[in-house]
C-alpha cells in the first residue's frame, strides 16, 4: 500500500474543531514541523471566516514553535498536556486563553488508554521513513507516540528527510499491558533492549505522507558561567562524598538528569572530574554535554526519550555513529520514565527547582505560586522513585531580588517526604535523616545566600510550635515583598 504524498495544508484538512490531537516527540526532537503550523493556519482561516476551530493537543512533553507556539497565536488550543516550554503557551496559560493541565509524564499513556481524555482523532508523527506496511522508523524523540499512534483514527506521517538514516536501530518502542494484565517492564540495566526498533502503525489508518526538510536541531545552551558551575561542582562533590563512603557502589548508579543550564553544568563537572567513574544515564531527554560524553566514553550509554540536541551536536553524534549506535536508546516517556525501573535501577535523580523551602519542600512549576511556568515535566517520576533524589537551583534569582530558598514554597510539586538533597551555588544540604528543624537550618546555613541567610534564621526563630514550625501569617512574607516592594529582602514577620 503506497500512502498518498500530500501537502501540510491537506493533512491539515484531516483535523476537525474539537478534535483530540496526539502529537509525536519529546521537547523539539521528533515533533512534527509543518503540519502542526499549517493546523495553525486553517485555525486562522477558520475563525475569519467567524467558524470555531480549537484541538486539544497531547504531546510526549514540550514541543516546538510551530506547534504550541503557532497554535497558541492562532488561538487553537482549548486543551493541553503534559509538559510544555513555549511562552506562548506559558502566557495562555497563565491568562487562562487554555486550558493547560500539568501530569506527570509517565503517567499520560496510561490515562489515555484507559480513555480518561476520550478518542484520539488524528495523531501526527515525525519519521525518518515509513514503509507500506506501516513500519515507521521515527526522528530524534519518541515521547508517548506509540500509545497516540496505537489508539488514534486517523495517521499523519511528516517524514523529514534531515534527519540522517542512521537513526534507524536507536529507537525500542514497547507499551506496556495495562492493569490488571501488567507484567514487570522487563529493564534491568539501562541498555535492555525490550521493544521494536520501529513503530508499527496500521496502515489502513495513515491517511497521508507529508515531505519537509525542515531543520531538526534546536538552539544552544548558554555557556556554563561561574555560578551554574559551583552548582555542578557541588553536586558532583556530592555524588564522589557518597561513593566514598560506600552508599552509591563503585560501579555507580544510572544518573538522570534534567534539561536547561544547571543540568548542562552538572554534566560538565561530571566529565570533568577523573575521579568520577565511568556511569550510564536512564533519564527522558539528553542534551548537547552528553554526545561529549558518550564520545569521551564517560557516559558508556545513555536511555532516553529525546535526543535534544543542537544542529552541531546531531552532525557531531551522526558522524560519529559507528562508535555512538550503541551508546543510546530512546524510549517512550511512559519507559524512559517508569517509577518501577527507576526504582530497580537505582536511578540517582537531578532536577532544578524554582524554589525549595526551609524544609525541603519543592516548587518546579509554579513562579510565586500562581503563574505556571514549564510543567512538572518527568521530576516526580524520577524524583519520588529515585535512589537519591537531588534538587538544584541558584541561592537568589533576578540579580538578588529573589531568594530561592523561602520559608515556605507557594506550590508544592515535591514534597519533603521526596526530596533527598538540595544543592545551590552556596553549598549542600543533606536533608536526609533530619528533622524538620534541623533540616531548616542546614537548607538555611548551606543552601541560602549570604544576604538571606538573617531573614531566614529570623523567620524560623519567630515560628512557633509544632513539629514542623511555621507562622503561617507569615510564611509567604518573600513572596509577598517581592509583590509590593520588588524584592524579597523587603520581607517582614
Ligand atoms: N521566581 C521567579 N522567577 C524565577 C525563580 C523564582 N523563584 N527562579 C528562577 N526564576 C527564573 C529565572 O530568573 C529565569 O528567568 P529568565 O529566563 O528571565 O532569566 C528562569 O526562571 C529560569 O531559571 P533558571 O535558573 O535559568 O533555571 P532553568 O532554565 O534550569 O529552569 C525550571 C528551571 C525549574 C523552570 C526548569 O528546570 C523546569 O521547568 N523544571 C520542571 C520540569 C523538570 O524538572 N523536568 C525534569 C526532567 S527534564
Amino acid at each position: 500500500m503506497a500512502f498518498p504524498i500530500i501537502t501540510a495544508q491537506e493533512a491539515a484538512e484531516y483535523v476537525k474543531h474539537g478534535d483530540n490531537l496526539g502529537i509525536s516527540g519529546f521537547t523539539a526532537a521528533g515533533t512534527p514541523k509543518v503540519v502542526p503550523a499549517a493546523i495553525a493556519e486553517k485555525a486562522e482561516r477558520e475563525h475569519a471566516a467567524g467558524r470555531e476551530f480549537k484541538v486539544n493537543l497531547f504531546t510526549g512533553a514540550s514541543t516546538n514553535d510551530a506547534t504550541d507556539g503557532a497554535l497558541t497565536r492562532a488561538n487553537a488550543i482549548d486543551k493541553r498536556t503534559p509538559y510544555q516550554g513555549s511562552g506562548d503557551l506559558r502566557a495562555g496559560a497563565n491568562k487562562q486563553q487554555l486550558n493547560y493541565f500539568d501530569l506527570h509524564l509517565s503517567e499520560l499513556a496510561q490515562k489515555i488508554r484507559q480513555g480518561t481524555y476520550g478518542k484520539i482523532d488524528v495523531a501526527i508523527i515525525e519519521a525518518q521513513s515509513v514503509t507500506d506496511e506501516g513500519e515507521i522508523v521515527l526522528g530524534t524523540g519518541v515521547g508517548n507516540i506509540p500509545t497516540l499512534a496505537a489508539l488514534a483514527e486517523k495517521v499523519i506521517v511528516e517524514v523529514n528527510d534531515q534527519i540522517p538514516a542512521e537513526i534507524a536501530g536507536l529507537h525500542d518502542i514497547y507499551v506496556p499491558l495495562d492493569p490488571p494484565y501488567r507484567r514487570e517492564i522487563p529493564i534491568y540495566t539501562a541498555n535492555d533492549r525490550i521493544g521494536t526498533p520501529v513503530l508499527k502503525v496500521d496502515p489502513k489508518k495513515i491517511v497521508g505522507v507529508v515531505n519537509t526538510s525542515a531543520s531538526i536541531g534546536g538552539g544552544a545552551f548558554s555557556p556554563v558561567d561561574e555560578k551554574t558551575m559551583r552548582i555542578g561542582n557541588f553536586v558532583c562533590d556530592f555524588l564522589l562524598g557518597e561513593m566514598k563512603a560506600g552508599r552509591i557502589p563503585k560501579t555507580f548508579l544510572p544518573l538522570q538528569s534534567g534539561v536547561g543550564n544547571i543540568a548542562n553544568a552538572v554534566l560538565a563537572s561530571l566529565e570533568a572530574n577523573p575521579e568520577v567513574p565511568v556511569f550510564e544515564m536512564y533519564t527522558e531527554v539528553v542534551q548537547d554535554a552528553v554526545v561529549n560524553l558518550l564520545l569521551s566514553g564517560k557516559c558508556k550509554f545513555a536511555s532516553s526519550s529525546s535526543m535534544t540536541f543542537s544542529n552541531e551536536a546531531n552532525k557531531l553524534f551522526f558522524d560519529n555513529i559507528d562508535k555512538l549506535g550503541d551508546r543510546l536508546m530512546l524510549r517512550p516517556c511512559e519507559i524512559s520514565n517508569h517509577p518501577e525501573v527507576v526504582r530497580r535501577l537505582g536511578v540517582i535523580s537531578m532536577n532544578t527547582a524554582i524554589e525549595a523551602d526551609i524544609f525541603g519542600n519543592v516548587n518546579s512549576t509554579h513562579v510565586s505560586g500562581v503563574k505556571m511556568m514549564n510543567g512538572i515535566g518527568g521530576s516526580g517520576d524520577f524524583t519520588r522513585n529515585a535512589y537519591i533524589s537531588i534538587f538544584s537551583c541558584p541561592s537568589e534569582s533576578k540579580a538578588g531580588a529573589i531568594s530561592n530558598i523561602v520559608p515556605m514554597v507557594s506550590h508544592v510539586d515535591h514534597s519533603e517526604h521526596s526530596v533527598d538533597i538540595v544543592i545551590t551555588d552556596q553549598g549542600i544540604a543533606d536533608l536526609r535523616g533530619k528533622s524538620p528543624i534541623q533540616r531548616a537550618k542546614e537548607v538555611i546555613e548551606n543552601c541560602a545566600h549570604p544576604d538571606y541567610r538573617p531573614l531566614l534564621r529570623e523567620y524560623l526563630a519567630l515560628a512557633k510550635g509544632g513539629h514542623t514550625p511555621h507562622t503561617l501569617q507569615s510564611a509567604f512574607a518573600f513572596h509577598t515583598a517581592l509583590a509590593t516592594d520588588g524584592t524579597m529582602k523587603a520581607a517582614k514577620f
